[in-house]
């Protein structure tokens, strides 16, 4: 089991400006959210995990209700007050296992990138289902330890795979967990959004380390990563776009 990453301590400090969301990444996650969401327009959101606000604001402009981004980093959380403003957005601490909203009071939970870091997934996954509403959604974009996806960074830093495969669950795994609590599979979308539009670009914001992956990896490891890095950037013969497949797992309560 790997250590749990605490984003108060290093996370917080690179993640707005590591994990930067292009205005044409954005819209592309609130067209797949809507898409997902079908005709039942979510009038209550919840973006559980919901960091420095990345995804908090869009899900309020894509569906038009009242979304709580609930986190428990306050560093990030303080971020998301910050720089992730909007009339229909309140962020709360909380986390998943302890989720400080009533019962049933949302259409939609989304767990962007966040699923893997909680430590009673079990109970995360009664609390999104205390949460919802009859109808409601959950959509998990994640990695699933048994669908990795061929992510071009990880060429260049091994360990970053080798971890990933500890740090996130299996789609069974998930599936299972979420079908026991009375929840149905809708489906799974494999989402290829542009990573960066270079590989320079690309490697620059690697270097930031706002990955929680990073926090695993040995000082050697990542030295010698940037270093290929460094030497690919020079040589000039990698392509751009960058672009970067993910996951997304829908359910239905
Ligand atoms: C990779 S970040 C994703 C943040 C945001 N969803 C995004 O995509 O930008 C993971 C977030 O999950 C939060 N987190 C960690 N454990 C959690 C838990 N048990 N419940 C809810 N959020 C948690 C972290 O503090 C961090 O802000």
């Amino acid at each position: 089991m790997l250590e749990r990453v605490d984003y108060d301590d290093r996370q917080h400090a690179v993640y707005s400006a590591g994990r930067a969301l292009p205005a044409e990444t954005a819209r592309l996650w609130s067209e797949v959210f809507a898409r997902w969401a079908g005709a039942s327009k979510p009038s209550t959101a919840l973006d559980l995990g919901s960091g420095t606000g990345r995804f908090t604001p869009i899900l309020a402009e894509t569906f038009g209700g009242r979304v709580y981004g609930v986190e428990p980093s306050e560093r990030m959380r303080q971020r998301a007050e910050q720089d992730a403003r909007h009339p229909g957005v309140q962020y709360l601490a909380g986390r998943a296992e302890v989720i400080p909203l009533p019962d049933r009071t949302c259409d939609l939970v989304l767990m962007f990138l966040v699923f893997h870091h909680c430590t009673d997934r079990r109970r995360a996954v009664a609390e999104i289902r205390r949460v919802l509403r009859p109808g409601g959604r959950v959509f998990i974009r994640s990695t699933f330890s048994d669908r990795m996806p061929d992510l071009l960074w990880h060429r260049f830093i091994p360990g970053a795979r080798r971890v990933e495969q500890q740090m996130f669950p299996t789609l069974t795994e998930v599936t299972e967990l979420f079908e026991a609590a009375g929840l149905t599979v809708l489906g799974l979308d494999r989402i290829r959004e542009t990573a960066a539009p270079d590989l320079a670009t690309y490697a620059q914001r690697l270097r930031l380390r706002a990955i929680s992956t990073f926090e695993h990896l040995t000082a050697d490891e990542i030295e010698q990563g940037f270093a290929a890095l460094d030497r690919a950037v020079a040589a000039g013969d990698t392509p751009g776009p960058i672009t970067m497949d993910s996951d997304l797992l829908v359910l239905g309560a």
